[in-house]
């Protein structure tokens, strides 16, 4: 081709290119990395037919659930299409995957989408799933009939490995139909980690075969905390829930048929009372303990005695079972060393092993269940305090008490997951406290989500490389209802999810906060609320 032809051809893109990605209206959340658009527009008659690699048949399936469910079609049809086999032009979708041996970025594709068919390549089954999602946001839904703007991305894919949300669903319980609808929420954002956090001293989640009482008594509280903290008012209802592991298992998967692993949280050796109002011999005092009804941090925690070892290695091997991913999250923050300075047999142990104090103590716990879940092909995450006291040798952390925790741990070359209440504390107020319902505290509005750097300011330049990117927490004391679960992650979520996908390449706030809200009426449909500016 002459290259004055190719100039004439391909200017109009460039020039999109530019204006997409500069100041215009951003459509498709978190942006997608080298997208243009023409302006011309695809319509879709309504049984579009969807061509998949034998490889793909989940993806081509949640694709053609999707399409029904959020834009009305009457149902594709699904062919299954030998590799490198020719589609036949019109608008139809076709997924494809290049051979395995191909070396692109980790959740990489393209997209074509042209008035002679709309195409997904990718080098991995997530990279077609995020190449999916992608689609399912550029459809639309015009009077009834199904259309594409003439789309094409030369190559998209995530800055950061580890993209999460974590739910707290002790404090307030939540039943596996919502556990779905917010995976299905994470999918939408392209994120892939569903953080679990399954025990608290308000109640313990999770059932535990071997030992029932965690969830016949410690799943169940006999009151709530209601209002404000220093109103200490309490209801006298009794609540609770537990997930079986049937149902565990079921969600289980249904995230990973949408490429999101699902790390589970088991406290240790802090926020630990429902467990030992379940089983008080693992205590120092031995008892008699409450599933606590308020909210805080409690003195009871598991006492280092050899019995307790035993307890939490038969649970972790029914958790490690259950989760097929190689994370565990051990918990690890806010253990008050108060027992464990006035117990006998936790002073024995100490001196036993040398330990000079509680945080030692603490250390020597921790390093403990990681030789025994390392031992099992898993390894820990634990939150910041894991530090205290010396890291244990594989672990990984999360920064949740500012970023130092972060920039100590990649420090000693350990992975570090960001989380810091600055800006990923979803149950922060994200407007004036006056106008928004009662929350924890903080202020962490849309514009700080999206502000975020998951490099630390003090990080050494060599250690960049242990950042595998970050998660918004999602504690649920003053959140009681699904409904304000969404509030809460609508649309910070969304902003979190672009710092996280885009890294660099996020763009300008303006262009975001210009489309987010576009974005989140399509969401709306789907069922979720959100807050509104
Ligand atoms: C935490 O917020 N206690 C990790
Ligand atoms: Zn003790």
């Amino acid at each position: 081709m002459e290259f004055s032809k190719l100039i004439r051809l391909a200017a109009p893109w460039v020039l999109l290119l530019l204006f997409q990605t500069s100041w215009a209206q951003q459509t498709v959340f978190p942006l997608p990395g080298g997208m243009s658009q023409s302006g011309k527009t695809i319509h879709f008659n309504r049984e579009a037919v969807l061509y998949y690699d034998t490889r793909l048949a989940n993806e081509a399936e949640y694709l053609k659930i999707e399409l029904v469910k959020r834009h009305g079609f009457e149902g594709a049809v699904c062919l299954n299409m030998p590799t490198r086999q020719h589609v036949p032009e019109g608008p139809n979708i076709a997924l494809k995957l290049f051979q395995p041996d191909t070396i692109l970025p980790d959740g990489w594709y393209s997209l074509n989408a042209t008035a002679a068919g709309t195409e997904i390549t990718a080098a991995s089954e997530s990279g077609v799933f995020y190449g999916i999602q992608t689609l399912l946001q550029l459809v639309k839904n015009k009077a009834g009939k199904a259309e594409l703007p003439e789309t094409i991305i030369t190559g998209d894919y995530p800055a950061f490995r580890y993209r999460g949300m974590h739910l707290d669903v002790c404090r307030h319980f939540f039943p596996v139909s919502f556990i779905k609808k917010y995976i299905d929420l994470l999918a939408i954002h392209k994120m892939n980690y569903f953080h679990w956090h399954l025990t608290e001293d308000q109640g313990w989640r999770i059932e535990i075969k071997k030992y029932p009482e965690l969830t016949r008594k410690g799943a169940w509280r006999s009151g709530t905390m209601v209002g404000k903290y220093s109103d200490q008012k309490y209801d006298s209802l009794r609540y609770g829930g537990f997930y079986t592991q049937d149902e565990i298992r079921e969600v289980v998967k249904y995230a990973g048929e949408r490429h999101i692993t699902v790390v589970p949280e088991i406290e240790m050796p802090g926020h630990a009372l429902a467990a030992l109002a379940a089983y008080p011999q693992f205590s120092c005092t031995g008892g008699p303990f409450e599933v606590a009804r308020g909210w805080g941090v409690f003195d009871d925690v598991f006492c280092t005695r050899e019995e307790t070892f035993r307890f939490l290695y038969d649970v972790l091997d029914e958790v490690a079972e259950l989760f097929p991913g190689e994370y565990i999250h051990i918990g690890g923050d806010e253990c008050p060393k108060t027992r464990w300075k006035s117990c006998s047999t936790c002073q024995n142990r100490m001196k036993e092993e040398g330990l000079k104090d509680e945080h030692e103590l603490q250390s020597w716990f921790i390093q403990r269940i990681e030789r025994y879940l390392n031992g099992k092909g898993k390894k820990i995450i634990g939150w910041d305090e894991i530090l205290e006291g010396g890291l244990a040798p594989n672990a990984t952390v999360m920064s949740w008490r500012g970023t130092e925790g972060g920039i100590a741990a990649a420090s000693q070359n350990h992975d570090v997951v960001m989380t810091p209440g600055s800006h990923c504390y979803f149950d922060h107020y994200q407007g004036k406290p006056e106008k928004e319902p009662l929350a924890i505290g903080g202020f962490t509005d849309l514009q700080k989500v999206f502000s975020f750097n998951p490099f630390p300011a003090g990080l050494p330049a060599d250690k960049t490389a242990y950042i595998l990117g970050a998660q918004a927490n999602v504690w649920t004391e003053y959140i009681l209802t699904e409904s304000h679960v969404e509030y809460m992650i609508l649309p910070r979520m969304t902003a979190l999810s672009q710092v996280l996908w885009c890294g660099e390449r996020k763009g300008s706030y303006k262009s975001f906060q210009k489309g987010v809200y576009v974005f989140m009426e399509s969401l709306k449909k789907q069922g979720y609320n959100y807050r509104k500016p």
